[in-house]
Order: structure tokens, then sequence, then C-alpha cells
């Protein structure tokens, strides 16, 4: 979708309004004849009104953003997602928003951010589109020089729409082959260092714990780095990491059928990954960032690792594997280990890594589980910023401890019973992270949403882009 910055008077066809309840109605000679159960700025509410000539434009779109008391900042980006919404509905190609409140700063990347979020469809697959129509211009009424805004609101958004766009793809088209693929396309494009390393790499480097959770599938494994100003030693580096299963079906302790399909999302934090390295690259960062994910199948068959297996992860550790379908943490164990060793500033990973985070925190809110309370604070305002909003949980030694085996060093469930299921899953992950700074976000409530709202449509979300784009751009102030 191309952005423009547009003058009130400029506008011909459709503009879209928001407006605050009680607030006078904006445009009287189109507006006057309004009645207040037709439309009274309640959240959400939008009514459309022909101009007939009263205006340079030809209909109004007003949009509710409700009491002033009640007011949230992603009210905004919900009225540029119904803006946009509207006018893929009446098969305008067309849009224009504009936001009466300040700091027009904000209020313009907000309504940008909804738009171009709103844009995005899971049709993909569908061979006929007729029902979606994909609006191509959006124009900003603003009287302000505000181009900055636009760029940075589309990078973000876009970066998310691409997350989404990958995310998508179900395992039989998602396979660890396609996400090496996507992430060289990646490299190309932003001129990113990208490494590639193949099962026979992994198993030079012993990364047997990435190895033991590919065995059952039929499919290689890959393990994938992407660098960003990796030549700029100066820069300070940071690390982001994603869990990549491609189609998690618990192995040999394997899953109900019911709602087993949504395991194609379980590569959300791989993709997330890709994203937020596309985006910092975009807005050029001073930063170098590493982005680092291992994608593979979780299988059972005759070959699949089974309960009670012994691995000895790539820092030497030795886990006992006593239930197969808690595999992410598994790869992850590898993954960190090996971003731990380039020593960056923080890490940061995001997974879909357990079901125990939606009994904590249901769909809103991912968890946040780290070792730095600096980084608590920057990623939590991140999260209030992008409303990918975070809740910080626990890391006690006491839930450290639930993870000590019998035989091997550390097993990879915390208790028969799933007792604190995502804290002691956190708990394992930071085995493996050296003494780095590090944050884990367990995405697993947010990465797909089951029906549409203000501006994502259902399918998978992208959440966790902007969110970590915001964090390493406010570290990167430091
Ligand atoms: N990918 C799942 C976690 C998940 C569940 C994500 C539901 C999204 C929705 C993960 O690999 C998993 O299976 N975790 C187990 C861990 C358990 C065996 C300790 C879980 O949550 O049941
Ligand atoms: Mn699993
Ligand atoms: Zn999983």
């Amino acid at each position: 979708m191309q952005l423009n910055l547009k003058k009130p008077r400029e506008v011909k066809g459709i503009l879209a309004v928001a407006v605050m309840q009680g607030q006078a109605l904006p445009f009287p000679e189109v507006t006057r004849s309004v009645r207040k159960d037709e439309f009274e700025g309640k959240a959400g509410q939008l009514l459309a009104i022909d101009t007939h000539g009263k205006a340079a434009f030809r209909k109004l779109v007003l949009y509710g953003l409700g009491e002033k008391k009640e007011f949230k900042a992603d009210c905004l980006r919900r009225f540029g997602g119904a803006a946009v919404r509207y006018a893929a509905q009446v098969k305008s190609p067309s849009v224009a928003v504009f936001v009466l409140l300040k700091p027009a700063r904000d209020t313009v990347r907000l309504a940008c951010e909804g738009a171009i979020l709103a844009n995005y469809r899971p049709v993909k697959f569908k061979t006929k589109k007729d029902d979606y129509f994909e609006v191509k211009e959006l124009d900003v009424v603003t009287n302000e020089q505000l181009g900055d805004v636009l760029k940075k609101a589309a990078i973000m958004a876009n970066a998310q729409n691409y997350v989404r766009d990958i995310n998508e793809n179900p395992a039989n088209i998602a396979t660890p082959q396609l996400l090496a693929d996507e992430a060289r396309k990646l490299a190309k494009e932003r001129k990113l260092d990208v490494a590639v390393f193949d099962k026979g790499d992994l198993k030079r480097l012993k990364m047997n714990a990435i190895l033991a959770v590919n065995q059952g599938s039929a499919l290689p494994p890959v393990f994938v780095v992407l660098e960003y100003n990796r030549g700029r030693k100066n820069l300070p580096l940071y690390a982001v990491v994603g869990k990549g299963i491609t189609f998690d079906s618990g192995g040999i302790s394997i899953k109900p059928s019911k709602g087993m399909q949504d395991m194609k999302y379980d590569k959300t934090g791989a993709v997330t990954a890709m994203g937020i390295i596309k985006a910092v690259s975009e807005l050029g960062l001073p930063i170098r960032l590493m982005a680092a994910f291992a994608a593979t199948e979780n299988m059972p068959s005759g070959s699949a690792q089974k309960p009670g297996d012994i691995i000895t992860a790539y820092n030497g550790k030795t886990i006992e594997v006593l239930n197969t379908d808690a595999e992410g943490r598994l790869i992850l164990a590898d993954t960190l280990a090996y971003v731990a060793e380039a020593k960056p500033r923080a890490i940061i990973d995001l997974a879909t890594l357990t079901g125990a985070m939606i009994v904590c925190l249901g769909r809103n809110r991912a968890g946040l589980f780290t070792n730095d309370d600096h980084l608590a604070k920057v990623i939590y305002d991140s999260g209030e910023k992008t409303f990918e909003r975070v809740w910080r949980m626990p890391l006690d030694s006491e839930y450290k401890e639930m993870n000590k085996a019998d035989f091997g060093d550390i097993k990879n469930i915390g208790s028969e019973t799933g007792d604190a299921g995502s804290i002691t899953a956190a708990c394992f992950l930071s085995e493996f992270i050296g003494d780095c700074r590090w944050a884990h976000i367990d995405i697993a409530g947010v990465d797909n949403i089951a029906s549409s709202h203000g501006y994502l449509e259902k399918g998978a979300s992208g959440i966790g882009v902007r969110l970590v784009t915001e964090a390493l751009a406010r570290l990167a102030k430091r």
C-alpha cells in the first residue's frame, strides 16, 4: 500500500475521520443532519455519509473513538484498520484518514500501522480472491511534515505482514528448507550476511538437541544465522533467537488431534526473528544484530527420539528427554548456546513454547522472562507502546530446581503435572545462555488469533515484530 501525505482540501474520494465521543462532528456542512442515534462516537462505531457535493470529497466515514477518559492509543490503529476495511468493502482503491488528535506524529503513526495491518488478509491459498479487495493507496491528511513518521510506520507494519505471510504457509509448504530459502532471500534484499547450516553441519557442530528433535522427521533440519552490520564491530551486538518448529505433532509423546493444525504456527518465533532483522535493517538502527533459528518438524516415527533418551547439547550439558512434546526448549538450547558464544549485549528469544502460557495470560499478553531488570522495563514499555503487550514472569531458583534430572543434568519437563509449566520451560532455557543478559518471550497465546479484531484478521498475527524492534530501537539509544 502506497502512503501519501495530503492537505485536507486535496481529498477527493473517501475521507475517514476519527471522532471522540461527545466531540462536535467535523465538516458541519456534511454532518449537520446526523442524529445522535445514528452516530455519537462510541468506540468502534462507524457511519458513512455521502457528501452530495457539500464537500470536495465524495464520502465521509465517521469512526468513534469512545469516551476520552477510556481512550487507548490502540483505538487509532483500529481506526486505520476500519478505514481500510471500509474502503475494501466498497472496492475503493484509495482511502484518506484524518485524525484530529494531537500530537500528530503519534496519532498518524498509529492510524497508518492499523491501516497497513488491516490490508493484509490470509487469502494466499484462495484461488478466487473476489472477496478480497486490496486497497492500494492510503492518504494521510495533515498539514504537518510527517514523511519520516509514515516511513517508520510502514517499515514496522510491513515487517509484521511479512511475518504473517510466511507464517501462513502450512507445514507441507513451510518446510525447514523453505525457511532457509526465505532467509537467503531476505539477506539478499537487505544486504545481510547469512549462514545456513545443514544436517551435516549440525552433526559436526554437535548440535545434538536440534538433531534429536529432527530424528523423527523425513525432512532435514536447518540452522540459520542472519547478521545485520556484521562488519561494524564498533557497534553493540544484540541477538534475536526464534523457535522454528515447522510442525509440532508432539513426536512420540503425541498431541491429541483436536486443534493440531494450529501447530503449523509453531515456527512463529523463527519467522518473527526474520521480521525483526528486516525491520531493524530498514530502520538503519545503529547496532549489530544477529537473528538465529533452528527449523525442523517434530514428528513421531520409527527413528524418532523417545522418552528417556539422553542427549548432549551444544554447550555440553546432558538433557534427559522425558516428553518429546517439550521440543521447543531443545532446539532453543542449542541455538541459544551458539548465539551466547558471540557475547551479545542481550539475547531476546521468541517462542511458542508452552500451552501453559495461555492458561496464565490468555491471548492478550505474552509472557516475559528475563534475568535483567532494565531489559524487562524496556521490553515492557515497548509492549505498551506497540500494543504487543507482555507481562513479566518469575525465574526463581526454586523453579529451576524442578528441572533437575535423575540421570542427566537437566530434564525437559519440570514436573509430570505441568506445575508452572511456562516458568520451568523458561528456566530450562536459562541453562543455555552462558552469562548473557537475556529475555525470553513466550508467544504461545498471541502467535495466531482465532477471530479477526480491529486491524488483525484471523490467522498468523505477526505479534512480536513491532515489540522487539521497538525494544532494540530503545536499547540502541543508550
Ligand atoms: N508448541 C507447543 C506449545 C503450544 C501449545 C503453543 C499450544 C501454542 C499452543 C510446545 O512445543 C509444547 O507442546 N509444549 C508442551 C510442553 C509440555 C509437554 C511440558 C505443552 O505446553 O503442553
Ligand atoms: Mn511440543
Ligand atoms: Zn512446540
